[in-house]
């Protein structure tokens, strides 16, 4: 089949390329003109796994083409897939602007068209187009969530969990089936539905996923509070199917361009009619302290909330491992935090560092390249993104660069018993260890006294 899909970003691009790969033409359109020429010669301006291979082989073999032009990709197919950013508001409403630019002048340019919204909307997004659009035009609107994680968007799409559409009445299911037969011929995992419900399903997703991950750091407090080992409650809970491991790990909260925004769109909407989410704002609330009682950690143990003179290494800023993308991050908090505070920051990430620097210019924030060259001559360690390239280090050579032998890490990714072994104070996340007790932070923001 051929297929447009617009927007060349981290769902756009992932979506282009996977169709073509599965044999469909595939013509990928974008507003911004560096990104198609970037494109067209097979590069991208982000990171995800596997994602350039797949685009270069594609490109070779004619499947995928990028274009600019309009009227290029409306004579190419009657198939549109929607991949535009809906950023939020201020408000946490989702701004809209994108997908309804890119509808409108799509349906100003084609007539009997199939427009399938992977951005993430809120319910009543489709019906609401689909009564603005001239209904001689014969376009209908479905909505098709896209349930990908940055870092697996590939593995994600090429083998996905289910598919979900939430079908225009008028289009029929076989079209649906017909694109997406080769990722759902193992399993048959596709599910229909109305638009609302499908639009919903995607925030119900996400929603559900931030909750586990603000429960277990709301717990992860309890755990700091009472000496508990978080880790070991992680273990003991996960392992129950009704549970299950996935998003329980705590830290310093959930990032990222899609919990945030979305959490927070679908509780204006509900604000809309009328309905207050509390759960959902609590499960916000929970994740905006959380680096707020990390940076506690930092001045509890420096004994100070001045920090001038004290240098601090970061390691990862990117919002979560194998993505270079930095929105919403927790370490962008954490790193404004010390600054803040007058520290000097000294950041390595494997991906994301020009993001940083192109999100962040202080004087006192260096950029390294090398993780030990930003460790070096630092006061301490702080762990923000589990990148696995930190787990094993030696930490016989940290120690050398680094000023103090003091780790903060933000994501529990190392052993507090070889830790203190090899001689550090290891500051973590609702784990026991000697440093923890003995810090004034065991009281944390939102302890009722
Ligand atoms: N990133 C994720 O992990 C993820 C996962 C699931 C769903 N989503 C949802 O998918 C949507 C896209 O997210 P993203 O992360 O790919 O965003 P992104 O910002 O990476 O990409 C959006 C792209 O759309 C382009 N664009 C903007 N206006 C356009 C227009 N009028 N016509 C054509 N292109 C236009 C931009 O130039 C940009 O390249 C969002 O609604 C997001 O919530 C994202």
């Amino acid at each position: 089949m051929n297929i447009n899909v617009i927007g060349a970003g981290y769902v756009g691009l992932v979506t282009a390329s996977c169709f073509a790969h599965s044999g469909h033409k595939v013509k990928c359109y974008d507003i911004d003109l560096e990104k198609i020429d970037l494109l067209k010669k097979g590069k991208t301006n982000i990171y995800e796994p596997q994602l350039e291979s797949l685009l270069k082989e594609n490109l070779e073999n004619n499947r995928l083409s990028f274009s600019d032009n309009l009227h290029d990709i409306c004579t190419f197919s009657n198939i549109f897939f929607i991949c535009v950013g809906t950023p939020p508001r201020g408000s946490g409403e989702a701004n809209l602007l994108a997908l309804y630019k890119s509808i409108f002048s799509i349906s100003e340019n084609t007539k009997n068209a199939f427009l399938i919204i992977k951005s993430t909307v809120p319910p009543g997004t489709c019906e609401e187009l689909s009564a603005m659009i001239d209904s001689s035009k014969n376009i209908s609107i479905s909505m098709c969530p896209e349930f990908l994680r940055e870092g697996s968007a590939v593995k994600d799409f090429l083998k996905p969990d289910r598919i979900v559409i939430g079908k225009n009445p008028d289009t029929s299911e076989d079209l649906f089936l017909t694109i997406f037969y080769p990722f759902i011929r193992e399993n048959k995992c596709i599910i229909f539905m109305d638009t609302l419900s499908a639009e919903l399903t995607k925030y119900a997703s996400n929603s559900f996923l931030a909750t586990k991950i603000s429960f277990m750091n709301e717990l992860s407090i309890y755990a700091d509070l009472k000496g508990a080992d978080i880790e070991k409650v992680r273990m003991g809970i996960g392992l129950d199917k009704r549970i299950g491991y996935e998003y329980l790990y705590p830290g310093l909260g959930f990032g990222g361009s899609c919990f945030p925004k979305d959490i927070r769109a679908l509780i204006d909407n509900a604000n809309d009619a009328n309905l207050d989410l509390k759960l959902l704002k609590s499960v916000i609330e929970i994740n905006d302290h959380q680096v707020d009682i990390f940076t506690k950690k930092i001045t509890g143990y420096f004994e100070s909330d001045d920090l001038s003179g004290l240098t601090f290494s970061i390691w990862g800023v990117s919002f979560k491992p194998n993505t270079d993308d930095i929105r919403f991050a927790p370490s962008i908090k954490l790193i404004k935090n010390l600054l803040n505070k007058g520290a000097l920051v000294k950041a390595y990430d494997p991906k994301a560092l020009d993001n940083l620097k192109e999100t962040i210019q202080h004087k006192n924030l260096s950029f390294h390249d090398i993780a030990f060259d930003a460790a070096k001559d630092s006061n301490s360690l702080i762990i923000a993104t589990e990148w696995k390239e930190f787990f094993n280090i030696d930490f016989e050579d940290l120690k050398t660069v680094l000023k103090n032998p003091v780790i903060f890490d933000g994501r529990n990714i190392y052993d507090p018993n070889l830790l203190s072994q090899k001689g550090f104070d290891y500051i973590c996340i609702g784990r026991p260890t000697k440093i923890n007790n003995m810090l004034e932070f065991s009281n944390p923001l939102n302890v009722v006294k």
